[in-house]
């Protein structure tokens, strides 16, 4: 059965006591369906609340916003993969678009990073997506393909715990998306990618991100190769979200 994946990041929202209220009504209105996931990226400070909140409930997965690629040290400031697992992460974002334009995040350094959840059993969604004028000038495969070669080196079955998130910059946050086609045309370019490497194309799983709503939720994921999306805006707000999901 095809996955249907609705994953809010909630980016620099909702601390622990906001999300212990939103995980209330969320869940007082949610009924688990078959093939359907709603997953949650809370403020790394928020995890063990969101993640003690859902309380194992079927098909409801915690993540992580963002992981350091080393397990301990002195960077202040980070998260390792093995903390954010021990806060009831099972999931984490990486190379999100806000990581790497407004944070300086490097493919370098996304790959180390997927490595690092890899290594602790954490479902990495690697965000990839190009900028407005990468688009305009007919860049977009290549400027994807440069971000999937984060992955470069990973066998096929390190590559099948991989999710991609496909998310255009110049559609975050912004009440533009891209058309159902468009986003098609990025997602087959990922799917092949994979394909060309071990990963059976039904097995790779591809969300897509950037002003989805719940107006615009469901021609996209009409489209067969968009499992899922990605949302930052619309998941913040309990009752958008629950009409989303539903
Ligand atoms: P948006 O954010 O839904 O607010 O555009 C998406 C994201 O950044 O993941």
């Amino acid at each position: 059965m095809s996955r249907r994946i609705f994953a809010g990041n909630w980016k620099m929202h909702l601390g622990p006591e906001d999300a212990r209220q939103f995980l209330k009504v969320f869940l007082s209105r949610y009924r688990h369906e078959a093939g359907r996931e709603v997953w949650f990226f809370p403020a790394a400070v928020a995890l063990p609340a969101v993640a003690e909140a859902a309380g194992g409930r079927a098909g409801i997965v915690v993540g992580a916003q963002n992981v350091h690629w080393e397990d301990q040290g002195a960077f202040t400031g980070e998260i390792s993969a093995p903390m954010a697992r021990q806060a009831g992460a099972q999931a984490a974002l990486v190379g999100h678009s806000e990581r790497r334009h407004i944070f300086g995040e490097t493919d370098e350094q996304t790959g180390r990073k997927v490595r690092a959840l890899l290594r602790h059993q954490l479902t990495p969604v690697l965000c990839v997506g190009e900028k407005l004028e990468e688009r305009e000038q007919g860049h977009t495969l290549q400027v994807v393909e440069g971000q999937l070669a984060a992955l470069a080196g990973l066998d096929a079955a390190a590559l099948g715990q991989v999710i991609v998130a496909y998310e255009p910059v110049w559609a975050i946050g912004t009440g533009k998306n891209a058309t159902p086609k468009d986003a098609a045309e990025v997602h087959g370019f990922i799917r092949a990618w994979f394909a060309a490497r071990g990963v059976a194309e039904r097995h790779t799983t591809i969300l897509y991100g950037g002003s989805v709503k719940p107006d615009n939720v469901k021609p996209l994921l009409a489209e067969p190769e968009i499992n899922g999306v990605l949302v930052g805006g619309a998941s913040v707000n309990v009752a958008t979200w629950s009409e989303m999901v539903r």
